[in-house]
Formats: structure tokens, sequence, C-alpha cells
């Protein structure tokens, strides 16, 4: 028998149904909630609405699980890349040979901008974040297919994904290089993904850049454990864009800014920020966290701390074994990378962590790897932008084929009440 939950409201008893997931899940149904009672529910910042049903991405933050299709992060990491995992997130299966291959060819084939968006680089100052000439560009791209504007165009959807997936990536680069009044180095069609990002990124002109193969790894585990984190503040802000009919690139384009921020996808820059301003002044993080606690101070431990989690990140506990294993690897000793796990150690003894759940997210660990394979720290936030890419077009694609209604949320609304309008002269 389905189940229903009952609310009692001014002397009445409503009944609203439950809705179950494959993972049993359970959410109450308030969609006709108004409409039978004239309430609405209240709920500050999201933290327990379930905004959608979707079959891409499932987390338990009390379990620390986090698994892509239904595949756990932790067999993907040692067995997959970032195009294969992208396959699954976005088609919803793992590829066969013949399909990773034709979609790999297909990435390789729009891998190039048009020729006309290098003058748009130009006109940005050279000190300008790579996030914001990120979103710029993707928005811009979409310019140059028409075909995007009609939402119901579905034999499009491919094609405009392998534009969306590969372009991200030589945009990012070509970012870059303007950032530092470097030439712009054109992708390589025998290079895979992740190797070209690389190359674009640091060869010259007259010399190609030497691709470590364990950079190239680590780099493409980067893109992979970021691919897709269910409905957190940029894949809902491309959702919310994608429900009003925008297309696929305008609605990337919203993530990407989403994303920027320091409390999501920006976390990462900050962390290597704090660890670097912990260094200069001497401190071995103990003075940090106190800071940190301390509400007046103005400062969080950066990296720390989920909406979902309140586990150990799942993709932390990956990204700091393969940051060990690189550092190792690479012949390179870094100090923050001491200074991040004195804070750990530290803040997972201290009872104001402990008592509010808050360990290590996938950001505190990502940047020491970055730093050690040669990507600068503006650039952290663009790597996560493209890694998460494939779950953001999976969510596009979800709300282009579900029957979806645009997303409109209420409020609560607690202004003035009726007002006059009092002409210029006698305002005071
Ligand atoms: N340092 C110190 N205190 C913290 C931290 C932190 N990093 N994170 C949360 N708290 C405290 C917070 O002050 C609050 O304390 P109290 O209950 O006394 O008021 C309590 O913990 C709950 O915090 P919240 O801000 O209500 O939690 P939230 O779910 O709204 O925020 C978060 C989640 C990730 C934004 C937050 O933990 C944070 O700001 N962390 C640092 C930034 C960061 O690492 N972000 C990356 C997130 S993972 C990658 C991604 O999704 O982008």
């Amino acid at each position: 028998m389905d189940k229903i939950a009952e609310l009692s409201l001014e002397g009445k008893t409503f009944r609203l149904p439950v809705v179950e997931g494959s993972e049993q899940e359970r959410a109450i149904d308030i969609s006709a909630l108004r409409n039978d009672t004239g309430y609405i529910t209240l709920d500050d910042g999201y933290a327990n609405t379930g905004s959608c049903q979707s079959k891409v991405t499932f987390i338990d933050g009390e379990k620390g699980i986090l698994r892509y299709r239904g595949i756990p992060i932790e067999e993907l990491a040692e067995k997959s890349t970032f195009i294969e995992v992208a396959h699954l997130i976005i088609f919803g299966k793992l590829p066969t040979s013949a399909e990773l291959r034709r979609f790999s060819d297909l990435l390789t084939d729009n891998e190039l901008l048009n020729e006309a968006m290098k003058h748009h680089f130009e006109g940005f100052p050279t000190h300008a974040h790579p996030m914001a000439i990120l979103s710029s560009m993707i928005n811009a791209a979409s310019c140059f297919y028409p075909e995007l504007l009609d939402p119901d165009r579905k034999d499009t959807f491919v094609v405009q994904t392998a534009r969306l997936l590969s372009q991200v990536r030589t945009i990012a680069a070509f970012a870059y290089r303007k950032s530092r009044g470097l030439p712009i180095i054109y992708p390589k069609p025998e290079l895979k993904y992740t190797a070209n990002f690389l190359h674009m990124m640091h060869s010259l002109p007259y010399r190609d850049y030497e691709i470590k193969p364990e950079a190239a790894r680590a780099l493409d585990l980067i893109f992979l454990l970021h691919a897709d984190h269910e409905q957190n503040c940029s894949t809902a802000t491309v959702r919310m864009v994608a429900s009003s009919r925008a297309n696929l690139f305008a609605s990337a384009a919203a993530g990407v800014c989403a994303l920027w921020g320091p409390l999501h996808g920006g976390a990462n820059q900050a962390v290597l920020e704090m660890l670097e301003r912990i260094h200069a002044d001497g401190d071995d993080g103990s003075r940090f966290i106190a800071a940190a606690k301390d509400k007046n101070s103005g400062k969080r431990l950066m990296g720390f701390g989920h909406r979902v989690y309140k586990n150990y990140d799942p993709r932390a506990k990956i990204i700091k074994r393969t940051c060990d294993e690189l550092l190792v690897k690479l012949n390179v000793s870094d100090p923050l990378l001491d200074i991040a796990k004195h804070l750990e150690e530290a803040a997972l003894r201290d009872s104001y962590f402990v008592e509010r759940k808050l360990y290590p997210n996938v950001d505190f660990y990502s940047g020491i790897i970055m730093r050690a394979i040669g990507i600068p720290i503006e650039m952290f936030t663009v790597i996560f932008a493209i890694g998460r890419m494939p779950g953001w077009i999976a969510n596009y694609k979800e709300v282009m084929e579900a029957p979806t209604r645009i997303y409109r949320p209420r409020q609560v609304y607690t202004g003035p009440t009726l007002n006059a309008y009092v002409p210029l002269k006698e305002r005071k």
C-alpha cells in the first residue's frame, strides 16, 4: 500500500503522498499543499527540499557513499577514466569499446573553437579570472550553433554534448594562456582528453610539453571525482535555467557562475590560499583553527564541511591517497601538504568540528595535487568546472526529457505592507 503522510492544520487533517526512491530515500510530496491548504513550505537554503527526481547520482551523506548510475566512486576511480565516466553519467551506461571509440572520436572532431572566438579572448584584461572568461566564452560559443536555440531539436543533443565537453577544455586552456600573455596552443587530435588539456596549457609553439603519465592520470582522476554530485548549487542552477527551456550552453554557463563562489567550487582555490597564508604566517595551523571556530573572525576552515556529507567525503579519501602517491612519484615535497595533514588531524580531534560533523571535503587535498602538476591556483575552479560538465549535461538532459514545469520557488514575503508612493519633492 502506498505510504501517506498526514498533516494537521487548523483542525483539519490533510493527506500527502510519500514518494520513495530506489535507495529508499523518502519524501513527502507537497506539490498540492498550497492548493489544498493555502500554505507553502519554507526551507531556507533548500537544506531539506528535494527539487526533482533524478537517476544520475546517489549520495548517502551519513554513510559517505557516492555512486554514479549505481557504480561506487571508489570502483570508478580505480578502474575507469573521465571520458568513460562522462559517457556513463550522460547516457546512463558504461560504453562498449565501439561506443567509447565513437564518443572519443566525436570529442576530437569537436575540440576546435570557431576561429572567430579567438577575438573574444582579446577583450578580457590580462588579470581577468579564468572562471569569468569560461562562463562568458561558453555562452559565446552557443552563438555559433543556431540549432541550439530550438529546445525541441533532440537530434543534435549528442553533438552539442560533444562540443561542450570538448570545447570547455579548449576554452579553459586558452583562457589561461591569455591570462599569462602566452600564444594559444591548439589541441592535438592524437592526444587523449586530459593529456590534450595539459598540452594546450603548457606547450610552447616551438616545444611540446612533456606530459608525465602520472600527472595526466592524477588530473583525469580529479575530473572523474568531480563529474557529478547530485543537486549541488551549480547543478541545481543548471536545472533551474534549463527548466525555462534555455539552451545547453546557456545553462552550463550559468552553472560555471554558480560554481565560482568560495563556498562551492571556489573552495579549492580558497583552500590553497588558506594553506599558503598559514605557511607564510609560520602558523602550524592551530591559530587558524582557533580563528575558524570563532564566528566573529569571518574565517572558515576551507575544504571542510559539506551540506550532505556528515562523514568523510569519499572523494576526499581517494584524493588524499592519490596526493600522497603522486608527490612521491614526482619526487615533490610540499610543506602545504604537511600543514593540510596537521590541520585535518587537529580538526578531527576538536569538539567544534566533531559535534558539527565537519570532515574534509573534495577540495581539501585536490589543490595540492594540482599544484604538484603545475596547474596555477586561479585555474583550480576551472578544473572543477571541466570535471563537473558531464553532471551538468546529464541533469540538463533529464530536465529536457521529463515533462517538468518551469522551476519557480515561492517565498514568504516579509517586506512592508501596502505603502503609498510619495512624490519626490515631499520625500524626507
Ligand atoms: N569551518 C568552520 N565552521 C564551519 C565550517 C568550516 N569549514 N563549515 C561549517 N561550519 C559550521 C557553521 O559555522 C555552522 O556552525 P553553527 O551551527 O555553530 O552555526 C555549522 O558548522 C553548520 O554550517 P552551515 O554553514 O550551516 O552548513 P552548510 O551545509 O550550509 O554549508 C558548506 C556547507 C560546505 C558551505 C560549509 O561547510 C563551508 O562553508 N565549508 C567551507 C567551504 C568549502 O569547503 N566548500 C566546499 C564544499 S565541497 C565541494 C562543493 O560542493 O563545491
